[in-house]
């Protein structure tokens, strides 16, 4: 990741090696602020009140958080309690149990002495291997994105991306926006339209946050302008990440991007979905059966945004509201599936 002119992954271990330090993304972008993680406490807090958020972070925080919990009591039930305490934080994206799984199957036959290590050890791969995963997304979405552009080679790539599954929601590159970075960083002319991501603009503060940085010329949009967008030739492929893929392809992301796959198909417009294997669950069958995040009514009623001496939250309504943070596209409207291994047009 690309921040003030320096390289750094999304989350790393603190100088002493025992916290991590992570960016207090609900600053973003208007402060950029790390924040150390010491416990596994804090990492569940983290991660509920999403301070750190997107699939493959919630599961790189979580792998550490565990093996500090280990640090401090290395114990079966200090392991059973932060394990439970840790997976509860957010249902939708598996790759919380996927890396909780990861680290408890590293220590669990371990005496007590050596825990802590190997868990730290294993928390440190799983970062080492996330950031390889995105970077091979990131190249066969290059391969891609080449051919789509010689399509119409006068003018911009231009993409649509929902939510953020860029460097923030991952160690590194993101999933959806690896093949941006490569892109542009190849000299392929690439103009991301980027949605806002209402109710908490994942889009306007942090997907366009990260391509600023990056310089990739891009456009925030209100979540509904995608399917004009579309209408209007103006949308080239539409691309984003997901918070689970089922066995069947059925792909679980940011509520709104259902909308987006119905739009694209009306439109003749091919519809990405990039993953990790971390994010692909075999042990779901369709995405009926995914636990879909509620999350509080006040991120629907209330606006955020900078003022003199801090942040400031405005109210909207007084009326109620409902906030499900996640919606299932079916496989049935994805074009492909952009994967470390290739990409692919089944799952
Ligand atoms: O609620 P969030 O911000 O954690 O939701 C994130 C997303 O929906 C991302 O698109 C998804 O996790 C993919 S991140 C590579």
């Amino acid at each position: 990741m690309i921040l003030q002119g320096e390289h750094r992954r999304s989350i790393a271990r603190t100088d002493d090696g025992a916290g991590v330090r992570i960016l207090d993304q609900r600053l973003l972008p208007w402060e950029v602020r790390w924040v150390e993680l010491r416990s596994a406490d804090t990492a569940a807090v983290a991660i509920r009140e999403m301070w750190t958020r997107g699939a493959p972070m919630i599961g790189a925080t979580a792998a550490y958080g565990l093996a500090m919990a280990l640090a401090a009591d290395p114990g079966d039930a200090s392991l059973a309690r932060a394990y439970d305490t840790l997976l509860a934080t957010r249902p939708t994206a598996v790759n919380l149990r996927w890396a909780l799984d990861q680290v408890r199957a590293a220590v669990i036959d371990l005496p007590a002495a050596a825990r802590a290590t190997a868990a730290l050890a294993r928390a440190d791969a799983i970062c080492d291997e996330d950031a390889a995963l995105c970077r091979a997304i990131g190249e066969q979405g290059l391969a891609l994105f080449r051919t789509l552009h010689a399509k119409n080679p006068d003018r911009p790539l231009n993409i649509l991306t929902h939510c953020n599954a860029g460097w923030l929601a991952t160690v590194d590159y993101g999933t959806a926006t690896a093949p941006v970075y490569l892109a542009h960083d190849a000299g392929i002319p690439v103009h991301v339209w980027v949605d806002e991501t209402r109710p908490r603009n994942q889009g306007a503060l942090l997907t366009a946050f990260e391509l600023a940085n990056h310089g990739v010329p891009h456009t925030v949009i209100a979540d509904n302008a995608g399917g004009l967008l579309m209408m209007q030739g103006k949308v080239d492929a539409v691309i984003v990440g997901t918070d689970r893929v089922t066995a069947n392809g059925d792909v679980c992301n940011k509520i709104g991007t259902y909308l987006k796959a119905l739009a694209a198909a009306d439109n003749g417009v091919p519809f990405y979905v990039a993953l990790p294997y971390t994010t692909f669950d075999p042990d779901t069958a369709t995405g009926a059966d995914v636990p879909i995040e509620e999350r509080s009514a006040d991120e629907l009623t209330r606006l955020t945004g900078p003022a003199e001496g801090g942040i400031a939250t405005v109210k909207v309504t007084d009326s109620p509201a409902a906030n499900p943070a996640f919606d299932v596209t079916p496989a049935r409207l994805v074009t492909g599936y952009i994967t470390e291994r290739g990409v692919l047009d089944r799952i």
